[in-house]
């Protein structure tokens, strides 16, 4: 069953930057465009699951520190090798100035 959960406020990220959020031992990435658009992906990368949230933010792409694999956060699509495998992305809704998504 899916469930919305409060992952931050859209004050604790900055644009073009991304934040991890855990909730019942899950990682997930909360990331803002550099467009002022929330978006949220598992916190693992899906080559050797290093944690995305210690990557680099390019424009809608995050670049994972371990490899350099890097995926459109907004869609979850894999560039490329390393990275083959797409990330799982997660419905975000934004209200009063809290950022939740949608799990389950
Ligand atoms: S662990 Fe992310 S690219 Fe290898």
């Amino acid at each position: 069953m899916s469930q919305w959960i409060a992952a931050c406020q859209t004050d604790d990220i900055e644009p073009e930057d991304v934040v991890p959020f855990q909730h019942e031992g899950v990682d997930y990435a909360i990331y803002r465009s550099p467009d002022d658009d929330f978006y949220a992906t598992a916190g693992h990368c899906t080559h050797e699951r290093m944690l995305l949230c210690d990557g680099l933010v390019m424009d809608n792409t995050i670049e994972c520190p371990k490899h350099n694999g890097r995926f459109d956060y907004t869609t979850g699509r894999a560039a490329g090798a390393p990275v083959l495998v797409d990330l799982r992305t997660y419905p975000v809704r934004i209200e009063d100035g809290t950022v939740f998504i949608e799990i389950g």
